[in-house]
């Protein structure tokens, strides 16, 4: 036999057995696991559901808080989170390796857009469409936490977002469950890699399970009621596709679900979760929220809220102390079965083992690795990619962008032209050296401008103040500039947690300095920062162009850069509609068509509309421009009917009729006209990014089955129904370029 044909049978073999050793290896690791948990005195497995915070100086020494380090010594805590570092992780492994059965710790951190590099926040990620780019900013994000240490980051948050008043839809994918779903995907494969257990990968957590987006007027942990049918239909999703794509952990969420607190929900967590959706990792409750549900008014003290939340599957308890308080008692009271307790520490210890840490608890401190990882420039640059394809170009009257470099001088206004901190947005980390690491937008256009242009800085204004004191020497630099650019928006920590707004407008009083500026009549362009939509009409309506940068991460200021002159054309597409005002809200593009839908934007002739405002949003849900224009053809059928085993193909021709490069991202809506239940005007249903030189066409092929033709019925049966359905593709959710087919 020679090398060529060992080497296939030898293939074969690996292929053939493969799945037999991965069978095997979980085997051993159920068989492992039953062994220790044989061991465990009642006691020691309520200490593996039980996680604490650790808090201290960023170089101090671990603060002694409590007995926190007396519980690890004795197996009496299980995971901690906010320990970072390999010098600090493993201090702490080495205190669990005295306890009796010597069972390691699990360090758990909010790794949302990056650790040492930071990356677009979220929403912004969402904005480049480009599933490889999140994967990717999720993959180093995991490479370097890993290397410091760290087992498991509380990412993705995976919640759809309908309402901008809430501050964290700046942590998720937006208001498309089609979408979001595969962003969610992406950002699990990238945390993950390929398998936690490897040192560049950390289990992800897909949070917050489940629907704390639609918090009643965007308030963050309000309530939330819909129907089940709703729930199913848009919110769940994303949960769905992050367990499809083999999320180790999920995170459940505060707000209570008609009436139930999330963490005491068996519906979502035992029903579907664990049940339906057959999810073999664990449920971590979210910050104390087992021990809120007395602030819920649902249990009546720790005691019966920890005899609640492990009833209906909440696994770990994070910060709330219920269970390591209760449990024990809760089980010699014959309230709880000892087998919920055994099925929740399985699950637990499932995932220690499969990270190895088992065999070696120090697996992950390596200080060689974290030193290497603390500044890989290589990190940077796929930061910058990332960052730049985020950026959504929202107006550019007479082709002001690309700049020209004939230009000859340029003044740069405004509350976040030289600001730092604010680029990394919320869900990040103050390093040390953040100054010398993050490039300003001040610093990155100041570099890519060139000796040949002058640059001149005004602040203008604060972000969130009444004073116009700084709006003079504004308007006198812009009178003596050929452009303005103008960067405002909101402080990085008016949106993320707890930061819901009642006014999305923009702060202070940076609208009236936009008046001020453009009032000069010089060309300006305008850079808005912000973690959510903001309504900013009056720019929108007066300024020549707009780029949308939410918070950028590291690299900020070059990505921005990269795009004002054109050595990147931008992408981006907004992944959540942007209201014309507060008094919309919700408005969200995939909603019901009502009995009076308006004819027209200024219909108010009996119909659903406000008298005092336009029926459409300020831009909608997946709108961004190019610096050059695409054209599309009539999109062509490869049929009108068809039944439930078939396929119909979608041909639609794309050609970019401008003067640049561009990459354009197809939108494919459906949208079903009659159901059993009322469906939306549109539905995304799929996308496909395609990038064409100026001049040049490319035909796109989108295939629709009966898998995307399926909903939610009354009774949440996943069905199609026979009937007609309208298919349209095109740039943006407004697209009306449509053909019809009937499913028979
Ligand atoms: C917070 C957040 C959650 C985060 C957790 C740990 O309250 O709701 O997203 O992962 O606590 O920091």
């Amino acid at each position: 036999m020679n090398s060529k044909h060992l080497n296939f049978v030898l293939t074969v073999c690996i292929l053939f057995l493969a799945p037999f050793a991965g069978k095997a290896q979980k085997a051993t690791i159920e068989h492992r696991v039953d062994s220790v948990l044989n061991l465990m005195t009642l006691e020691e497995k309520i200490g593996q559901m039980n996680q604490y915070s650790g808090f201290w100086e960023a170089t101090g020494p671990i603060t002694e808080e409590g007995n926190k380090l007396e519980q690890v010594r004795t197996g009496q805590l299980g995971s901690m989170l906010n320990i970072n570092g390999v010098d600090h992780t493993r201090k702490l492994q080495e205190l669990a390796m005295q306890s009796r059965l010597k069972i390691p710790l699990l360090f758990g951190q909010d790794v949302v857009h990056g650790y040492r590099t930071m990356f677009p926040i979220p929403l912004g990620e969402a904005a480049s469409w480009d599933l490889e780019a999140i994967e990717h900013s999720a993959r180093i994000a995991a490479t370097e936490a890993s290397a410091a240490g760290i087992h498991w980051t509380f990412a993705p948050m995976v919640d759809i977002g309908r309402d901008p008043r809430w501050g964290r839809v700046m942590e998720g994918a937006g208001e498309d469950p089609y979408l979001g779903s595969l962003i969610a995907a992406a950002r699990v494969k990238g945390f993950q890699g390929k398998g936690y257990g490897n040192t560049d990968a950390v289990m992800a957590c897909a949070k917050h399970f489940a629907a704390y987006g639609a918090a009643e007027a965007g308030r963050d942990y309000n309530s939330v009621d819909m129907s089940y049918r709703m729930l199913n239909e848009i919110y769940l999703k994303p949960y769905k596709a992050a367990v499809e794509a083999g999320v180790a952990t999920l995170m459940n969420s505060f707000n209570d679900i008609n009436g139930i607190p999330a963490t005491a929900n068996s519906y979502i967590q035992r029903d579907l979760l664990k049940g339906q959706w057959k999810f073999d990792g664990f449920v971590v409750s979210d910050w104390g929220s087992i021990g809120e549900m007395i602030n819920h008014g649902y249990s009546k003290d720790c005691y019966q809220a920890a005899q609640q939340a492990i009833t209906a599957g909440s696994d770990m308890d994070m910060e709330s102390r219920c269970y390591i308080g209760n449990l024990a008692q809760l089980v010699k009271d014959g309230k709880v079965d000892i087998k919920l307790i055994d099925d929740a520490v399985r699950r637990i210890l499932t995932k220690k083992f499969e990270m190895g840490l088992f065999d070696d608890p120090f697996k992950y401190c390596n200080e060689e690795r974290e030193k290497q990882q603390w500044n890989n420039p290589a990190n940077l640059e796929v930061e910058r990619d990332v960052a730049k394809k985020s950026i959504v170009l929202l107006k550019n009257d007479n082709q002001l962008l690309p700049l020209d470099t004939k230009k000859k001088a340029i003044a740069m206004i405004g509350p976040l032209a030289k600001a730092v901190r604010e680029n990394i947005g919320f869900w990040s980390y103050a390093w040390p050296d953040d100054s010398i690491r993050i490039v300003t937008q001040w610093q990155g256009i100041r570099t890519r401008a060139g000796k040949n242009i002058t640059m001149t800085y005004a602040k203008g204004c604060e972000i969130n103040d009444s004073s116009k004191a700084g709006f003079a020497e504004a308007v006198n630099i812009a009178r003596q500039a050929d452009v303005v650019i103008l960067s405002i928006g909101e402080a990085a920590n008016m949106s993320g947690e707890a930061k819901s707004r009642s006014n999305i407008h923009l702060p202070g009083v940076q609208e009236e300095l936009v008046k001020a500026v453009c009032a000069t009549g010089k060309p300006v362009i305008v850079l808005i920062n912000a973690g959510r939509p903001l309504v900013f009409n009056w720019t929108a309506d007066h300024a020549q162009a707009i780029l949308y940068t939410w918070w950028l991460g590291t690299e900020a200021g070059n990505a921005i850069a990269d795009v004002i002159f054109g050595d990147y054309n931008p992408s981006g597409k907004l992944p959540c509609t942007f209201p014309r005002t507060e008094g919309q809200i919700p408005i969200y593009y995939n909603h019901f068509s009502t009995g009076r839908p308006p004819k027209t934007d200024s219909d108010v002739n009996y119909v659903s509309s406000y008298i005092d405002l336009p029926n459409s949003p300020k831009f909608p849900f997946g709108y961004g421009l190019s610096y050059t224009t695409f054209k599309y053809s009539e999109p062509l059928l490869s049929k009108t009917t068809m039944n439930s085993n078939d396929k119909i193909e979608i041909k639609v021709s794309v050609t970019n009729t401008g003067n640049y490069d561009g990459k354009e991202t197809v939108q494919l809506y459906i949208r079903d006209l009659v159901g059993s239940v009322v469906r939306p005007v549109k539905q995304l249903i799929g996308f496909q990014q395609v990038f064409l030189k100026k001049g040049e066409t490319k035909e796109l092929t989108f295939t629709i089955g009966i898998d995307d033709l399926k909903f939610y019925d009354y009774n949440v049966n996943l069905i199609a129904e026979p009937g007609d359905f309208e298919v349209f593709v095109g740039g943006n959710s407004a697209t009306e370029l449509k053909k019809t087919f009937t499913l028979l």
